[in-house]
């Protein structure tokens, strides 16, 4: 049992490898293959990207693959910046240059329409051919400042009522435990248990009949 992770980014191979490391799966990551390609985000949608990738590495590593998109969705800018999140504020922008640009959309908005979500999709390509997606969702409010120095991207500026505090202000932990990226990767372990056919609470391969 081997599954490819679809990325270069050590902090999400860091946080997949540490919810995944009780099962019985050897993960592989793109240093274990000489000429691991650069997968094109091409597709409009998150799932589209999710699946480019997963379906391309699963094609040129013959394992299956796994591959997650994210973006925040602001309902008052209908969805944007969406799939657009990292390049938001244009070609070669930092995180500070997006968030600037998402107040400014957002300047003269009152708190009660400015409504948001983070959303991660996650699809694993069992082959070239057959291909899963999972979803991973959080609902919050975009602030009219920065406040919090945590995470990255627009961490700072994501609102999340239940703990009334922003993304920046938590720690990585209390992050993950109700983040997009953390809810989509439980379901994603749910896939990979059932289509291994693994038992859920020992890490044992299940052979019963
Ligand atoms: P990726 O698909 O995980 O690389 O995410 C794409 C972009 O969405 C990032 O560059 C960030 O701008 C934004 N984003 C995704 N997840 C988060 C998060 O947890 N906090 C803040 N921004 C995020």
């Amino acid at each position: 049992m081997q599954l490819v992770l679809a990325t270069r980014n050590k902090d999400k191979i860091r946080e997949i490898k540490h919810l995944l490391e009780d099962l019985p799966i050897t993960i592989l990551i793109f240093s274990d293959f000489l000429d691991f390609p650069e997968i094109d985000e091409t597709g409009e949608t998150l799932e589209e990207n999710a699946i480019l990738k997963a379906k391309g590495i699963a094609t040129f590593t013959g394992f299956a693959a796994l591959a997650d998109d994210s973006g925040l969705e602001v309902d008052a800018l209908g969805g944007a910046p969406g799939v657009y999140s990292s390049r938001f504020a244009g070609p070669g922008c930092t995180y500070d240059d997006n968030n600037r640009k998402l107040l400014q959309d957002l300047q003269g908005i009152p708190e009660d329409r400015r409504a948001a979500h983070f959303r991660t999709v996650i699809a694993i390509a069992w082959n070239a051919g057959e291909i899963e997606t999972v979803e991973g969702r959080v609902d919050g409010i975009i602030k009219t400042q920065k406040i919090g120095q945590s995470g990255f991207g627009y961490d700072p500026v994501f609102y999340y009522p239940p703990a009334k505090k922003t993304f920046a202000e938590m720690s990585l932990a209390e992050k993950n435990s109700l983040s997009h990226r953390g809810k989509a990767l439980m379901k994603a372990r749910d896939l990979l248990i059932t289509h291994f056919n693994l038992m859920k609470d020992s890490g044992k391969q299940d052979t019963s009949i």
